[in-house]
């Protein structure tokens, strides 16, 4: 496996010192953070980030307040720093068409995208077009959000003298082992014995996990939706990797977040068991910040990040050809075609 600049960064590397170590990729970029809020991880790459001089960070989340009390946490340590907010849903892929138009319209230019936002609801619930909430959510609202602002990127590429150093970075989990992509059934209508054998969940998981006779496990829709940002950056790679573009997935590991907010016991539990440790914020924003600027990361196309290093995810997670065909599922399920001409 191919290495990182630093093979000694590991599970308790922080944010903090990533960024102090690659301060001169990050100084003048143009940096989307998607999922912001105090606490989340995307509060610590916001932080990590902007003590280096980028020229602009974005930051795009759900709720203006909380993205406002990260602007000024940013601006207590970083006044100078020039930080835009934009409010979206991305359950809502007309909350996305429009939050892009108005990115689109704050810049032209985008070096890095780090898609960090998610959600982890307990109850069956659907996005507005009724796609089941996790996936529609943390993988399609996504995938419309960043192929929107695609040009921002390939605009990026075309003015920078470093090839590979454009970025997007999807964060994802080690939970996606919970599920492959279910072709047949993402908004889980069916129990797993109706599935066909590569779509179903893992053998062997607790009942708790997955009850054979229901057939809704958010555990499993969250998983199927993490696996969705990893096959993404392997479709993004496919396609823009020739010109320039790495998109690398990243397990930030377990760390106490916002996330964790509507599970019970049981399933806090499960977010622990992704990890070897609890992390805390500023170490579980360490492997984004490592995806989004290790200069030795431009000469590998795409992958999958845990504890700062490259690392072996779900082959149903990595293939090409599923990801080729979660690519047009995706289009389906937004009513768009995007041609990146390498596909
Ligand atoms: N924490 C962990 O242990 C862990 C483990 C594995 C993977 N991850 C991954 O790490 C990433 C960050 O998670 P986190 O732990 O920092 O969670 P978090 O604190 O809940 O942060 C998630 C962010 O996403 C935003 N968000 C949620 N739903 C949204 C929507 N519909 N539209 C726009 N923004 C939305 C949230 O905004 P609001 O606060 O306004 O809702 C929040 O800013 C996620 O991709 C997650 O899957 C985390």
């Amino acid at each position: 496996m191919k290495s990182t600049t630093w093979p000694t960064f590991g599970d308790t590397t922080t944010a903090t010192e990533v960024a102090d170590a690659f301060s001169d990729q990050i100084r003048g970029k143009n940096v989307l953070l998607v999922g912001v809020s105090p606490n989340s991880l995307g509060e610590h790459i916001a932080l990590a980030i902007s003590r280096h001089s980028p020229s602009l960070v974005i930051l795009a989340s759900r709720t203006a307040s909380k993205i406002n009390q990260v602007i000024d946490s940013i601006h207590a340590s970083k006044p100078s720093c020039l930080v835009k907010s934009l409010t979206l849903d991305l359950s809502s892929q007309s909350s996305i068409r429009s939050a892009a138009k108005e990115l689109n319209a704050l810049t032209q230019k985008l070096d890095i995208i780090i898609n960090n936002a998610a959600l982890n609801v307990p109850d069956y619930e659907t996005t507005q077009e009724g796609i089941e909430m996790h996936f529609g959510t943390n993988h399609i609202g996504l995938f419309l959000l960043t192929n929107l602002v695609l040009p921002s990127v390939l605009s990026a590429v075309s003015s920078s003298a470093v090839p590979g150093s454009t970025r997007i970075v999807n964060m994802t989990s080690a939970g996606h082992r919970l599920s492959p992509i279910r072709f047949s059934d993402y908004n889980f209508r069916k129990v797993a014995s109706e599935l066909p054998m590569e779509e179903r969940p893992p053998e062997g998981l607790p009942k708790a996990l997955t009850d054979p006779e229901r057939p809704y496990s958010p555990f499993v829709a969250y998983g199927q939706s993490k696996t969705g940002n990893i096959l993404f950056s392997v479709s993004l790679t496919e396609a823009l990797g020739g010109r320039g573009v790495r998109s690398f997935s990243v397990h930030p590991g377990s760390i106490w977040t916002g996330l964790a907010r509507n599970l019970d016991e049981q399933g806090q539990a499960l977010i622990k068991a992704t990890g070897k440790v609890w992390k805390t914020g500023d170490q579980g924003a360490a492997t984004a910040v490592v995806a989004a600027f290790d200069p030795k990361l431009n000469d590998v196309l795409g992958g999958y990040l845990a504890d700062c290093q490259l690392a072996p995810a779900a082959e149903f997670a990595t293939d090409p050809k599923i990801a080729e065909r979660l690519w047009d599922l995706s289009e389906e399920l937004v009513g768009e075609k995007f041609d990146l001409g390498g596909k």
